[in-house]
């Protein structure tokens, strides 16, 4: 059976690309647009990571470039994680294509229009899809899926000790995102720690697999490192192709998922962007999220080593 076709909003770093990868090369995935939005890098570096990872995917999946800030608060990259070049600084050449004229939220916009029932895979705040929703509401409407990677399923977070870096990075957009009404399924980093790292040997076995696999790991070096140093783990964590692989293959990949009401904090310094969960219905409200609380770990694992084959 073909899959709905698939948006991505990303702010493309190293493991954004990685996902991205994982979805061009997919075997019965449709990659409508990639918008791209400021978060682990400025926009513009985003854009040319986006672009830069379809040349390497051979293919000519229309970029758009979106915002260049949060909502309200002010861009604050991770660079310390993802290097100043989002892809490690490992020196990689600039793209050969450039970005579509038309901006990010508009081709959100109209991309999501023109194909109801689209999957919407964001991997970086969800700025643009925030103000996408805020100009067209009816928006909601005609997203089959929206998966986001980003929150964390009540634990501890990778940016402060209560938040995850996409929600924080643009809270005002997040809580408004998160209670628009769309189908959202919360992929948070959770899910990318423990056994879903890869270990070294599983780094090198990637890397060995293709010219590919190779730039998979590589343009992950500065987050290896930085991972190393934040949690003493030698593990490649990869975020967004765990988000990823729960679009393509949900139901191969997800073990346990449940609905629950999910809040996301804007107003508190100390808890900006924290993913508030209702994970025992306390408070009676109404579930708007699908938590995905384990996923297939092997299968995710051979995804990967699919999308570097493939
Ligand atoms: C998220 O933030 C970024 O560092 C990653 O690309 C991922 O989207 C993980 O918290
Ligand atoms: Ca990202």
């Amino acid at each position: 059976m073909t899959a709905p076709p698939i948006v991505i909003d990303s702010d493309t770093a190293s493991d954004d690309a990685v996902a991205i990868a994982m979805a061009l090369r997919h075997s019965n995935a449709d990659v409508l647009a990639i918008t791209t939005v400021a978060g682990n890098c400025s926009v513009e570096q985003a854009t040319r990571n986006a672009l830069y990872t379809a040349e390497l995917c051979h293919s000519d999946v229309p970029v758009f470039e979106g915002s260049a800030a949060p909502l309200s608060v002010p861009p604050e990259f991770a660079t310390w994680f993802h290097g100043r070049d989002g892809l490690g600084d490992r020196g990689y050449p600039p793209p050969a294509r450039a970005a579509e004229r038309t901006d990010g939220v508009t081709a959100l916009i109209d991309v999501i229009r023109s194909h109801p029932g689209c999957t919407l895979v964001t991997l970086g705040p969800l700025t643009n899809v925030a103000l996408a929703l805020s100009r067209e509401p009816a928006l909601v409407g005609d997203v089959g899926r929206c998966v986001v990677m980003g929150g964390t399923n009540n634990s501890v977070g990778n940016v402060t000790p209560a938040a995850e870096f996409n929600l924080w990075f643009d809270p005002h957009a997040a809580r408004a995102v998160f209670a628009a009404g769309l189908p959202i399924e919360m992929a948070g980093w959770d899910l990318c720690r423990g056994h879903a790292g890869l270990t070294v040997a599983e780094q090198r076995e990637l890397a060995a697999a293709s010219t590919l696999g190779r730039f998979f790991v590589e343009c992950n070096a500065k987050a290896i490192e930085a991972i190393a140093e934040q949690s003493g783990s030698e593990r490649l964590e990869l975020p967004d192709p765990t988000a990823m692989a729960v679009a393509l293959e949900r139901d191969r990949v997800v073990l346990r998922s449940s609905r629950h009401h999910v809040e996301v904090e804007a107003a508190s310094t100390l808890t900006r962007g924290m993913s508030v969960v209702d994970s025992l219905d306390v408070t009676g409200r109404a579930p708007n999220t699908e938590v995905i609380w384990e996923i297939d770990v092997d299968r995710f694992k051979q995804m990967l080593v699919d999308a570097a084959t493939a």
